[in-house]
């Protein structure tokens, strides 16, 4: 499973790449205005500066809601750097977006995916990736990863290139149910991500070893 880091922040961006596991970068515009950027210039200029860090996709989202200005400003988009992901939100016009953009080589994520049916209708259209939103499931009492098992099992079933990318990915617990649901990637925080390193027993044994070799060493 791929892992992707959800931020647009450039320290973060910098450890988790540091790590040598890092295979891409997602933001929105959520994550762009927590770091203060404002415009269409800096934002450019911050997806680009995030493809000289990570060697991978990076996905950045259109702002626009129809088709028109979508199939603009994603073009725009994927010109800034051969990493980038155009990023659409899954709904009437988006969908024909990623389809206008599959039939132009642009590689697409169709974001904001709530059901097996959002997904059917991205990968149709040709997306690269489809986002299904596991925590913000998770938060309204419903299932997130049952989601993102029953696209990966749809897209198994019918042979579908799209590759089911899980977000909204909030824990550490939730990493591992992504590998279980055999999700092709994971767009997690670093907090998640550097939480797989931690186990007591890790910890306690290193201490014993490094305690042993003194005692005999010293
Ligand atoms: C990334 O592609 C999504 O926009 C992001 O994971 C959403 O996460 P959130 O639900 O924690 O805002």
């Amino acid at each position: 499973m791929k892992f992707f880091i959800d931020t647009a922040n450039l320290d973060q961006i910098r450890e988790a790449n540091e790590l040598g596991v890092l295979d891409g970068v997602t933001t929105n515009p959520s994550l762009m205005a927590k770091e203060g950027i404002k415009g269409v210039e800096n934002c450019n200029r911050h997806y680009v500066e995030i493809c000289s860090i990570v060697k991978g996709d990076v996905s950045a989202e259109v702002i626009a809601t129809d088709y028109e200005s979508m199939i603009k400003e994603g073009t725009a988009l994927a010109t800034l750097h051969p990493n980038i992901v155009v990023k659409v939100p899954c709904i009437a016009d988006g969908i024909k977006a990623i389809k206008y953009f599959s039939e132009k080589g642009i590689r697409t994520n169709c974001t904001l995916i709530f059901s097996p049916g959002q997904a059917l209708l991205a990968a149709k259209a040709g997306a690269t990736y489809v986002s299904p939103f596991v925590g913000r499931l998770d938060d309204i009492a419903s299932d997130g990863i049952e989601l993102v098992e029953k696209i990966v099992d749809m897209f198994n079933y019918y042979g579908f290139e799209t590759q089911v990318l899980a977000a909204s990915i909030r824990s550490t617990q939730h990493i591992i149910q992504c590998i279980e649901a055999g999700a092709d990637v994971a767009t997690c925080p670093l907090s998640a991500i550097k939480g797989l390193l931690n186990h007591p027993l890790t910890d306690s044994g290193l201490q014993k070893f490094l305690a042993d070799h003194k005692k005999v060493n010293s």
